[in-house]
Formats: structure tokens, C-alpha cells, sequence
């Protein structure tokens, strides 16, 4: 593997990824779609590269990504999978350009329905929508009396193809009352379009938890990421983050380390000095984390600076210049999660992976 010049890289394990994407399939069954969600570089796993693997490999039927942006840019990695945008168009002249590369679209409202129909007939090709129903995200999407009318409208109009109706869980790693509501006022909304002639669409409204959780859920497709880049239970992690210690010194008790002092030393200490930092996405809320060094869990020392770490390697003997430093992931027997980082941090791994910032190259092996 080649190193990139300053030794901080995060390294994509793909058949981490198949294995977490073909248990998937396994699970929800042949009968159940499985969209990959890619949205925001496929969570800092780089969605080209996630994406295209998935696509080559067989292993999802479709993708789903939070922008026309995010699509096109798949498209132009030459991604021809169904792409959903799960986000809400605007400005509204971006239904042309979701037409034109072939991006399904979510509708959440009357007026988003009129422009996705304004925007097919103008170029003679039909946008593809998924309408989104409000369950209890509160987030974007309608409810039952106004998904009615853009359903409606969408059909009577006849130049948009109504493909899906979706929603979104909010809570199924934690609530299983108000999820069950959820799906509960899913279903219902399911029934009486039913009688509006919504037959032959794909109704989608599960998340990972909510797909392992609820299997009820899983309807006509699924839509995982968390679980497809292995952060939940049971799935293999895909990524890792490493870097390499550039210095390395010893230091008398009493040595301050960082700004503000903020790490004394309490004995005499051998202090590396890694390049990441929370210009990186390691953040400074992981002050309180550990690295793996030759094995060992070191705990961080002191205060994360923008592009510097300093880690107190007294416990790892063979630490040097040049040794390889775990973030996250495992070294000999020992593992760092991203679900453990977020923990020191006080947010989700969804957060750890998405913040890894675009400087840190990304291997693939
Ligand atoms: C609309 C939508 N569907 C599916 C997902 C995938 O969720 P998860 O990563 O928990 O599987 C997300 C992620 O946030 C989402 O916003």
C-alpha cells in the first residue's frame, strides 16, 4: 500500500462492506429492494468508491443520497443504479437537472408535486417521485390528507411517475411505542391510497434499526447505512483510521502538554506527537479517547490541536517515530469502534464517521 505524504489516511475495507451488504440482503430477503444510503460521501466512506463497488458487485438495487448533487455526482462516476434524493428539492429548478440525470426525487408538498410536473412536461421526460409522509420525524414529508391530494394530482396530471411512497423512522433503536405508531399511520396511509389506484409503487420506510428491529418494516425496500459500514452490532466496521507518530519525546514529571496546559504529566512520560487533528474531523471533544499503539490503548494528552495530537506512549515499548497509530479500528487484539469514540464525545458514530474531514485520503484494500 503507498502512504500519502503526511501519514494520516482512513482505510475502506470493501469486503467488510459485502459482507455487511450481502447479510443484509439475506436478512430482509430476494422479495425486499435494498437501497444503500450514500448520503454524505457514503458516511465519509467515499460514496463514488462505496457505491460503484456496491453497483459492480451486486449487492443493493438502488442508492439513496441527500442531494441532486450527491446523485449527479454518482452519475458522473458512471453509477446507473437507481439513485433516490432523500432530501427536499430546492431551489426548484433542480427538478430539471434530477430529471435530466435520471435522480428520483422525494415530494413532501403540493407545490413540490406542481414543479416536478412543470419540470417533466418541459422536457418531455418523466420525474420519478417518491412521496414522503410525516409519521413522526417532523422533519420533512406530509401527512395523510395532504399526501392524498399530491397523490392525486400527481396521477391526474400524468407527467410525473409516482414510484414510491416513503417515510422515516425516528426512533427505532430506542422507542418501539412511538415507532409502532409510526408504522402504524404508515400503513394506514398505504390502505386508503390503495383506493386512489396506488398500487404498483415501492413503499419504503426503514432505516437499519428499524429493518433488523421491525421486521414489519421492511415493506417493498429498506434503506441502510449504518449497518452496511458495519457501526451496529453484528456487522463488520468498514472503516479505519491511522495515522503515524511523527515525534517523539520524554519528558520530566510536571511537563505541561498542549494549550492551556491542559495534560500535566504525572511521571516521567514518552509523549508522540501524531499528525491529526480536529482539521481532521478528530475533534477536540475526543481529548478523552485513546489511540492504539503497538496494541496498546494510549490515552490522548492533553488538548486536540488543529492538525496535532499529542499521546502518552509510555505503555507502548516499541513506540516510535513512524509507528503505525490506530484511531479507530483494531491493532493486534485490541479495538477502538466509532460507537466508542462517540461515546467520549457525547454524540453518535454517525457523527465520527461523517466529520473525518476531506484531507484525510482514503485507502481502499
Ligand atoms: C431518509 C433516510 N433513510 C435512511 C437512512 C439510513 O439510516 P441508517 O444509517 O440508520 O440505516 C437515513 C439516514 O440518516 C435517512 O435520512
Amino acid at each position: 500500500m503507498q502512504f500519502p505524504s503526511r501519514p494520516t489516511w482512513a482505510e475502506i475495507k470493501l469486503s467488510a462492506l459485502k459482507k455487511n451488504l450481502l447479510k443484509l440482503q439475506k436478512i430482509i430477503g430476494p422479495a425486499v429492494k435494498l437501497m444503500f444510503v450514500v448520503k454524505a460521501d457514503a458516511y465519509g466512506h467515499g460514496a463514488a468508491a462505496a457505491a460503484g463497488f456496491a453497483e459492480r458487485e451486486n449487492l443493493a438495487w438502488g442508492f439513496g443520497v441527500s442531494s441532486v448533487e450527491e446523485g449527479l455526482s454518482l452519475r458522473s462516476g458512471a453509477v446507473r443504479s437507481p439513485i433516490l434524493v432523500l432530501g427536499s428539492l430546492y431551489p426548484f429548478e433542480s427538478f430539471i437537472e434530477a430529471i435530466n440525470s435520471g435522480l428520483a426525487v422525494t415530494i413532501s408538498s403540493l407545490d413540490a408535486a406542481r414543479q416536478a410536473m412543470e419540470a417533466s412536461r418541459k422536457l418531455g421526460q418523466k420525474a420519478v417521485c417518491h412521496i414522503k409522509l410525516e409519521t413522526g420525524m417532523g422533519r420533512i414529508g406530509a401527512r395523510k390528507p395532504a399526501v392524498i391530494k399530491i397523490f392525486s394530482e400527481l396521477a391526474l396530471g400524468k407527467s410525473a411517475a409516482i414510484n414510491g411512497l416513503y417515510t422515516h423512522l425516528s426512533s427505532a433503536d430506542t422507542d418501539p411505542e412511538f415507532t409502532a405508531a409510526q408504522l402504524g399511520y404508515f400503513e394506514e396511509t398505504i390502505a386508503e391510497l390503495a383506493g386512489y389506484g396506488a398500487n404498483n409503487i415501492i413503499k419504503h420506510a426503514a432505516n437499519s434499526a428499524g429493518l433488523l428491529n421491525y421486521p414489519q418494516s421492511r415493506r417493498d425496500m429498506v434503506r441502510a447505512g449504518l449497518a452496511a459500514y458495519g457501526l451496529m452490532e453484528g456487522f463488520e466496521p468498514v472503516l479505519s483510521w491511522k495515522t503515524r507518530i511523527v515525534f517523539i519525546k520524554t519528558v520530566r514529571e510536571g511537563t505541561y502538554i498542549s494549550y492551556h496546559k491542559s495534560f500535566r504529566a504525572s511521571r516521567p512520560m514518552k509523549i508522540a506527537t501524531l499528525p491529526v487533528g480536529y482539521g481532521d474531523g478528530y475533534i477536540r471533544r475526543f481529548s478523552g479517547a485513546q489511540a492504539l499503539v503497538g496494541g496498546v490503548k494510549c490515552p490522548i494528552a492533553g488538548d486536540i490541536t488543529m492538525d496535532m495530537t499529542m499521546v502518552d506512549v509510555t505503555d507502548a515499548r516499541d513506540a516510535a517515530v513512524g509507528s503505525e497509530v490506530t484511531l479507530i479500528g483494531r491493532q493486534g487484539g485490541a479495538e477502538i469502534t466509532a460507537a466508542e469514540l462517540a461515546v467520549v464525545a457525547g454524540t453518535i458514530p454517525y457523527e465520527v464517521v461523517t466529520l473525518i474531514a476531506s484531507r484525510v485520503p482514503r485507502i481502499y484494500v
